[in-house]
This record gives structure tokens, sequence and C-alpha cells, in this order.
């Protein structure tokens, strides 16, 4: 349980809240997590990368030094990196996922789920983004620590991410990845997901 605590602490410290992009837009994840998405861009060369919750923008603009990306959000960042193409609306709504599914058009994705944490939303999410993933490529569900770890879970009295990340694995349509897990400082245990078929 050692990383239990350690990202516990970590979490609530400020030290990664200092994540900036080249333009000073925030970036809200780890860097070990950031690392990890960078491998993982780097071996499967995704045509695509489709992210949920823009925040600020940092992690669009990360993602965009490696290929393509589609950035959903609610709003606009006040920054927009002119190299992502920006989405705005709920994320699992019809008309989102309209436009979403014209932008990739056809094209392999690596998709990222960032945006509301809520069971119910990661699962809506995920029936919505799954798709756009290939066989052999990779689905992130984001701060799945808030349950393997406990972090803010009153917040999420119906579970968060966590809990749908296990139900794709237990479903077989997913394996988790834990070789994304090695650094053990991460908020995405059990969250980097594999597409099986
Ligand atoms: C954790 S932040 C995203 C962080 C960003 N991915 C990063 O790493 O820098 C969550 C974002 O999700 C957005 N959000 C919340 N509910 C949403 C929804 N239903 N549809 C789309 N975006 C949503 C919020 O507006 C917020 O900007």
């Amino acid at each position: 349980m050692i990383w239990a605590e350690a990202t516990r602490e970590a979490f609530y410290s400020a030290v990664w809240r200092t994540v900036l992009d080249d333009h000073g837009r925030r970036i809200v994840k780890f860097p070990n997590d950031l690392y990890v998405y960078r491998e993982l861009i780097r071996r499967l060369k995704p045509q695509v990368i489709v992210e949920t919750g823009t925040a600020e923008g940092g992690s669009a603009a990360f993602f965009a030094e490696f290929a393509p990306v589609i950035s959903v959000d609610l709003q606009r960042p006040e920054r927009p990196d002119e190299r992502v193409c920006f989405v705005v609306g709920d994320s699992t709504s019809p008309d989102t996922l309209a436009e979403v599914t014209r932008l990739v058009d056809g094209r392999s994705c690596l998709v990222s789920l960032d945006s509301a944490h809520y069971s119910h939303h990661v699962r809506a999410e995920v029936q919505a983004y799954a798709p756009f993933v290939p066989i052999g490529g990779y689905l992130v569900i984001e701060d799945t620590a808030i349950d393997a770890y406990g972090i803010e879970s009153q917040m999420y009295p119906d579970g968060g991410p966590g809990v749908v990340a296990k139900e794709l694995v237990e479903a077989g349509m997913f394996e988790a990845d834990t070789e994304c897990e090695r650094f053990g400082l991460g908020m995405n245990p059990g969250g980097w997901l594999r597409r099986l078929r």
C-alpha cells in the first residue's frame, strides 16, 4: 500500500499542480502519467487522440506534440492551442458525439476520458468513445485512484472511474496494462486499458 499512501499524499500536495505546457497552461496530470502517455503514443502511433475534459488545454497541447488531437469540454479554453480541434458540449450528448465522429472520420484513436469522474458519466463516455479505439489500442480512464486509493471518494457515493474500469475488464472487452503503472505513483491505477475485442 505504499503507493496508495504516496499517491494520496501527492494528490493533496501542491507539487503536481504546477505541471505546465510550453505556454503556461496547466496540465492536470501527474508527470509520471504524462510519461506513460508519451510512451504509449510513440509506440502505438494513433492517428488521432480524443480527450474528454479540456480544462486549460494543457494536456491537449501536450498530446498535440505527438498526434492530431480532438478535445471535448463544456467550454472552450481561454487560450486554445491552434493545433487542437476543440469540441464544445457535454461529452455524452448526441450532438457532441456526432461532431467527434465526423472529425475522427474512421481514423484509429487513443482515447483519454478525463471530464466528470462520476461513475454514471464515465460509463456513458465509455459507451460513446470506446468504439473509436481499435483492438490493441488504448482507452485511458483517468483518476481511477479515486476508487483505488479512496481519494475524494466522498464526492462519488456511487463510485468513480475505477468502478467503470473494473466493469470493462470483467466484461472481457479490455485488459488493464499494469506495465503502465510501473512507476507506482500515478492517478490511473487499473485505468490504462488495452482493447481486446
Ligand atoms: C480534470 S479537468 C480536465 C483536465 C485536462 N484533461 C488536463 O489533464 O489538463 C475536467 C474537465 O472536464 C470538464 N467537464 C466536466 N463535465 C463535463 C461534461 N459533461 N462534458 C464535457 N466536459 C466536462 C470540466 O469543464 C473540466 O474542464
